[in-house]
């Protein structure tokens, strides 16, 4: 029997999570892999996304690919709203009808109002140029799509790009004193993990030839402020650097960040029967795998 092998596009592969996704193509050889970032495909060339999902009928994309530069798109909403919203319809057309797709969007589509984690049916109220333009994403995804998965996402990390953990390293390497925000609260999530999951979803689809469409939220277990990832990351480094606890108000960005945006996991560790990690746990594996020796 000839085994048909699955064709997957990961857009935004230069990315924190599509980087991680691309150390993991050698463990799913099932599939071919199709990384692609704003220089092999610009997803906001609508012609162009549109031939390269038919060219190489591509059967499952992951849209890593986003404007994630928070605060700047206060400034600039158009070319945020361009990348998280108009890109997404085009690829949500370019793939109607051929490939399926699991797009990632974030807890920022959150008020940050909530006291317990939010589940996938919570009210979304962004409170920043980020978040409404992720929040319409999805919602223009699934007016196009239907079939599709959005996975909501918080405080994303890796050994790649610009994160809070890389920044920490870097200012407490140069600091002797950080002033870190302590009453905002989430729960760290490991990209490596993320995209294993991600990677995971795929195969479960695939052996169980369904595709339960819908948002569903990951994120590592467990819960934390920027003040408490801070300490985590510098005991796992032993970096020597004192960090004061301060509120919000003393630190004030361009975009309004929600003040409790823990999600709950519930409904995909059930459906896809996927185990998450504590977020220190994966921090410290993150940590001593690479982010120490980069
Ligand atoms: N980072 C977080 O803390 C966080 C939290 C919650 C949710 N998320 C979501 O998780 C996903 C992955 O985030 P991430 O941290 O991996 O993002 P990232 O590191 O900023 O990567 C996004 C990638 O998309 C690329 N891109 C931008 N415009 C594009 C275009 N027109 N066509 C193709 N590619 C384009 C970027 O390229 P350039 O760098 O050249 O622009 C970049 O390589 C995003 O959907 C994000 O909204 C992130």
């Amino acid at each position: 029997m000839t085994v048909v092998r699955k064709n997957i596009l990961v857009a935004g592969a230069n990315g924190q999570l599509g980087n991680e996704l691309q150390l993991l193509f050698d463990h799913y050889p099932g599939f071919e892999f199709f990384p692609a970032d704003v220089d092999v495909l610009d997803l906001t060339d609508q012609t162009k996304t549109k031939a390269f999902v038919a060219k190489n009928r591509i059967d499952y994309i992951v849209n890593c690919a986003a404007y994630t530069a928070v605060d700047k798109a206060e400034d600039e909403p158009e070319r945020c709203y361009e990348i998280n919203k108009d890109a997404v319809a085009y690829l949500a057309e370019a793939a109607r009808g051929k490939a399926k797709i699991i797009h990632i969007s974030t807890d920022y589509v959150f008020d940050g109002t909530n006291t317990i984690p939010y589940k996938e049916t919570d009210q979304t109220n962004p409170p920043s140029v980020y978040g409404k333009s992720k929040k319409e994403g999805e919602e223009i995804l699934f007016s196009i799509h239907p079939e599709s998965i959005v996975i909501r996402t918080a405080w994303l990390y890796s050994s790649f790009g610009n994160n809070f953990v890389r920044t920490m390293i870097r200012l407490g390497n140069e600091k002797t004193e950080l002033n870190v925000v302590a009453d905002q609260k989430g729960t760290p999530t490991c990209a490596a993990d993320l995209a294993k999951a991600i990677l995971d979803i795929i195969v479960h689809a695939e052996e169980n030839k369904t595709f339960p469409a819908g948002i569903y939220h990951y994120s590592n277990e467990g819960e934390t402020t920027w003040y408490g990832f801070a300490k985590e990351i510098f005991r796992l480094t032993g970096i020597n650097c004192r960090i004061n606890p301060i509120a919000t108000a003393q630190y004030p960005t361009k975009a309004s960040r929600p003040m409790y945006s823990v999600l709950d996991k519930t409904k995909i560790k059930q459906t896809f029967r996927i185990d998450i990690a504590n977020w220190e746990d994966s921090l410290k594996k993150c940590i001593d795998k690479s982010i120490k020796t980069n």
